[in-house]
């Protein structure tokens, strides 16, 4: 088995629950006090040890691409205005991983926009994060996924449980617990109606799957929306092989959305070094 290091990072969506926000700047740049929001899938991703990043963008995506570039101009101004500090955090951002990047032309859903990092994956098990998905914890999500692979070889997806008035946002899984603990995904459906959903654990952004699940999504047909599902092509692989589900610990914050992202902002804000004790007083001031 080749170590996992591989990790797609779908970025072409449009960003609609966000707008205007996300009109001319890509919503995986929305800042969270003071990184923007893919800094911390990928530096999520670096610490599991995945470190061979593909982005899969779309029209409007540029400023991802130069977020992780090198800007010699702006190291060269800090450097010799002596801001050291922000010069090693800029350099480090440059040169923290390996990534490409690829389009995709249209908008034809999430397994699609796996589907087109087909030929960079080739026969190795991969991740895949969802980035505006933001998961806290001091063991990252994408690690607590890998323990499971590297114990079962086999395809893992991250869970949370939602309410039930929230599950027609989410891929729903069915699932039956294992003598080890483990649960085993045995069915899913994307964004069920409150009565048709097979439990309330939602699928969350995070993956790692074995290469067969790309062939799965090569033949897939569109569902929920019209779209090329990233969902039915795991139902279908949890009928072939093993697909297993961990409940991520961690607080997690919808930040694709406003309401989400205020709320990442705040506590993020709150536990910050540095703007922590004036956010707690400003709040504190208005409760
Ligand atoms: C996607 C997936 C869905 C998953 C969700 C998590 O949906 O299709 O299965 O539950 O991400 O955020 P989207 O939010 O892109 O519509």
């Amino acid at each position: 088995m080749k170590p996992l290091r591989k990790i797609i990072f779908p970025a072409a969506g449009m960003g609609t629950r966000f707008l205007p926000a996300t009109k001319a700047s890509p919503k995986e740049m929305l800042t969270i006090v003071d990184k923007p929001l893919i800094q911390y899938g990928v530096e999520e991703a670096l610490s599991a040890g995945m470190d061979q990043i593909i982005m899969v963008t779309g029209r409007g995506k540029r400023a991802i691409e130069d977020h992780f570039d090198i800007s010699a101009e702006l190291e060269a101004n800090l450097k010799r205005a002596g801001k050291s500090a922000l010069y090693k955090e800029v350099s480090r951002i440059a040169r923290m991983a390996e990534v490409v990047y690829l389009r995709q032309k249209e908008a034809l859903g999430l397994g699609h926009a796996v589907l087109c990092a087909r030929h960079w994956v080739g026969d190795e098990a991969f991740g895949v994060s969802l980035a505006d998905e933001l998961i806290v914890h001091s063991k990252p999500a994408m690690q607590q996924l890998r323990e499971v692979y590297e114990a079962t070889g086999k395809s893992v997806v991250g869970l949370i449980q939602v309410p039930a008035d929230q599950v027609s946002k989410y891929g729903i899984v069915a699932y039956e617990a294992e003598a080890s603990g483990l649960l085993r995904l045995t069915d899913m459906v994307e964004k069920p109606a409150a009565e048709d959903a097979p439990s309330r654990m939602a699928i969350v952004g995070r993956y790692i799957f074995t290469p067969r699940l790309m062939e799965i999504l090569a033949d897939v047909k569109p569902g929920a929306g019209g779209e090329f599902q990233l969902t039915d092509a795991i139902a279908l692989l949890a009928k072939e092989e093993p697909v297993y589900g961990v409940v991520l610990e961690g607080q997690r914050f919808d930040a694709g959305n406003p309401e989400g992202f205020l709320m990442a902002n705040t506590l993020l804000g709150l536990q910050h070094e540095q703007y922590g004790e004036s956010l707690r007083k400003l709040l504190k001031a208005h409760l």
